[in-house]
């Protein structure tokens, strides 16, 4: 055989070892050249007598099977095409799968890697599977879906087949993975061994299979015990009868539109395909599956959650830097202020980077709270089976001091302060800083909103400031702003980069100015909310529209979970940078007077009663001075007037140089703030409206609202030359 992306060989046993291994890639993907492949083993199973049974493994170090190659899904131009190449995979699989069913040949999957996607249904269309335990490397799972697309391979079918209805609806619509001691409980695989002995386990496994021993019938107190835990008794009731499943469905379909608010075709035709399959049979749900895929490929919602994969992917292999700097090593960093923020940090420096963090604080009761903060975050790591008790406890020991004087950091390779959002506190933290540590340390500032170039003013070694601005819960939250100044030297750039990426984030790096990207494009829109109150909008109807939208969270509760009186401060400094179009209305001052700081103070937009959110309080239209009348501002003019508003801000970044590519735009907006992923960012999103609509729309608005709306430059210019971003 002629194979180029497996490997296959015959043991003394006649059980047949086929290895993938994707010629010229790092990782195992399906493709139509796998396909080819693929076809000629299953040729030769089928031909040869000798072959008694199939191991499939994989010669990659720590990959399985990752799924379809994702970037050739963009050679599909038209729904035909998709259906085919999918027609073509279920046929592959179906035969896969007739070599134990029809023929005798047991085919069993050594599964140690990604197992996802494409992967996860080329597995399930084998007869059995074992997978390593490596909690770590081995995931198995369907993240079709977040890619706006769904399992069109067999999987909606031979999954809830496997597991049962609800556990594999819940897979398929989630996307989430899961791990090995996962996938055994809910038999998705049948066996975990250690790496070292998988292929063994395999064989052994095929072996008997050749020849099952008769199967004892279970015994009665078995049979009883099965009966008695509680979620087998409502799998069976649920799933065995046609009402139990439409029971099922309807709970699957309500959970899921609650998550996704109807923007999101993916799962509503995932769940489609199951549910055709249980009330058709699987024929239907295999041709179902085809049509809906054919259908998604094409989507904009798939190609801008595809848009996303690739930028994070391609960000990965970024150095932030077209210099030719390397990154220094890191091995110590310095923490200053253990807050929220700093707290944070030092987490994901243990967690993720593995470096030391000395967090610096005034006192010894902020340093308990810093490494308060680590600890917890630890605990959850252990609770969740990502760690090991005596490793977290040992990185607690190890990893992570609390020290309030700066002597204890002499020796750190970089220093990362978080104190409060304040400039000569910040200058005075950078000259002491600088007074305590080498002339190769460097500083990055966590500011929200200062620009880089005022806090290195007066600096020693201006060269070695920087910012790095990241997103609060900073162990959740998968961005990280890099912010340099004309000074900040290359290495350091390359340096923080790279150690960014060490801690898990997706790094962007920006050029310096008030509010950088981030928190600059949240300027406009967040003043626009007030506007809106002004003209009579409500509360709800504006969060409403804008999670309508996409948003996780509306922009009213936003402003309470990020404090508004942190918003008008960085109000403030906004308006004093871009004049007029960032001008804070005066509401805010009201809202500050009245003492309303949002969820910390327990008195905001909303009410809170132990720490819960709950209704609009009613009396804050008062304090404002505005009298909501519900109904006056349609949704789709709150939608519109504040996603604009952000978009418009954004493309301003753009031209100012600010951004240096539409394609960071896109991620540090996605990632950062929420902004919706199946609109794909800021600039996918106008390119996907068109850039004469958005002109034109901004054009009515400055007509009716004001000057505020008026069209950035380059959208005109571009609307003129019929330009668009990607
Ligand atoms: P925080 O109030 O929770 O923590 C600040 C900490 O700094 C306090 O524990 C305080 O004791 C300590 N501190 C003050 N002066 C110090 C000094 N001279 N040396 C050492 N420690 C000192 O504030 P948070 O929320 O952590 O914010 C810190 C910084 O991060 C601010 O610049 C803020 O703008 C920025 N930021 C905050 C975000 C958020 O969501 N809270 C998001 C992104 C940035």
């Amino acid at each position: 055989m002629d194979l180029t992306h497996f490997t296959f060989d015959i043991d003394s046993d006649g059980i047949a070892i086929v290895m993938m291994d994707r010629a010229g890639e790092a990782m195992n993907t399906l493709s139509p050249e796998t396909g080819e492949d693929l076809a000629l083993i299953i040729d030769r199973i089928e031909q040869d007598d000798s072959i008694r049974a199939v191991v499939i493994g994989s010669a990659k170090q720590d990959n399985w099977l990752a799924g379809a190659d994702i970037r050739w899904f963009a050679s599909l131009t038209d729904p035909a095409e998709g259906e085919a190449a999918m027609r073509a995979g279920q046929e592959g699989f179906s035969r896969l799968e007739a070599l134990h069913r029809e023929r005798g040949k047991p085919v069993v999957a050594a599964i140690h890697g990604a197992c996802l996607g494409g992967g996860l249904e080329f597995a399930l269309a084998c007869g059995s599977r074992v997978c390593s335990d490596d909690e770590k490397r081995t995931q198995l799972g369907q993240p079709e879906v977040k890619l706006g697309l769904l399992p069109g391979a067999g999987g909606t079918q031979r999954l809830p087949r496997l597991i049962g209805i609800a556990p594999a609806l819940d897979l398929i619509l989630t996307g989430r993975t899961i791990r090995p001691r996962k996938a055994r409980k809910l038999g998705l695989v049948d066996e975990v061994v250690p790496k070292a002995g998988l292929m063994e386990a395999a064989r052994a496994r095929a072996l008997a299979l050749i020849d099952p021993p008769p199967v004892e019938p279970p015994s009665l107190a078995d049979r009883i015990k099965a009966h008695l835990n509680p979620a087998a008794m409502q799998r069976l009731a649920l799933e065995t009868n046609p009402v139990g499943r439409r029971v099922l469905f309807a709970q699957a379909e309500k959970a899921m539109l609650k998550e996704t608010k109807g923007n999101y075709p993916a799962p509503v035709a995932a769940l489609e395909c199951v549910r055709i399959g249980y009330e058709q049979g699987v024929a239907a749900g295999l041709a179902a599956e085809q049509t809906a895929f054919g259908r998604l490929v094409v989507s904009p919602e798939s190609m801008a959650l595809r848009s996303i994969f690739f930028a994070t992917q391609e960000l990965k292999r970024d150095p932030g830097t077209t210099g030719d700097a390397e990154p220094r090593q890191i091995e110590t960093v310095g923490v200053l202020g253990g807050g929220l923020m700093g707290g944070g940090i030092a987490a994901v420096n243990t967690t993720r980077a593995k470096v030391r963090s000395v967090i610096k604080e005034v006192d010894e009761a902020g340093v308990a709270r810093g490494l308060d903060y680590v600890q917890k975050v630890l605990d959850g790591q252990v609770k969740r089976r990502r760690m090991q008790k005596a490793d977290a406890w040992l990185a607690m020991k190890r990893q992570v001091a609390g020290t309030t004087s700066y002597d204890d950091l002499a020796d750190v390779e970089l220093v990362i302060e978080a104190v409060f959002e304040d400039l000569d506190l910040k200058r005075s933290v950078l000259a002491d800083t600088e007074k305590a540590t080498g002339s190769d340390t460097i500083f990055a500032s966590n500011t929200s909103s200062i620009p880089i170039a005022e806090i290195a003013n007066g600096a020693a070694r201006p060269a070695n400031v920087v910012g790095m601005h990241y997103f609060s819960p900073v162990e959740k939250m998968p961005l990280l702003e890099i912010i340099v100044t004309p000074e900040t030297a290359d290495w350091v750039t390359a340096t923080v980069v790279a150690f960014g990426k060490r801690q898990g984030k997706t790094v962007i790096v920006v050029n310096d100015g008030t509010g950088f990207y981030t928190t600059r494009i949240i300027g406009p829109y967040s003043s626009e909310v007030l506007y809106l109150l002004e003209d009579g909008a409500t509360i709800e109807e504006i969060d409403k529209a804008m999670v309508t939208w996409g948003f996780p969270v509306g922009p009213v509760t936003l402003s309470d979970e990020v404090g508004i009186d942190v918003g008008a401060k960085i109000g403030k400094i906004l308006e004093k940078a871009f004049g007029d179009r960032m001008a804070a209305p005066p509401a805010f001052e009201a809202l500050t007077a009245d003492d309303r700081r949002g969820r910390k103070n327990g008195r905001g937009f909303y009410t809170y009663e132990d720490g819960k959110k709950g209704d609009v309080d009613e009396t804050v239209y008062n304090v404002l001075g505005v009298t909501p009348r519900p109904g006056t501002v349609s949704r789709h003019d709150i939608q519109q007037r504040l996603s604009l508003q952000m978009v418009n801000e954004a493309v301003r970044c753009l031209e100012e140089g600010i951004l240096r590519s539409p394609r960071d735009g896109d991620i540090g907006a996605v990632m950062g703030l929420g902004f919706p992923p199946f609109r794909g960012g800021p600039f996918r999103w106008v390119d996907q409206v068109g850039v004469d609509t958005v002109v034109e729309q901004l054009r009515d608005l400055t007509g009716t609202h004001g000057d505020r709306f008026s069209p950035s430059q380059m959208l005109v210019e571009m609307a003129e030359k019929g330009d668009s971003f990607f």
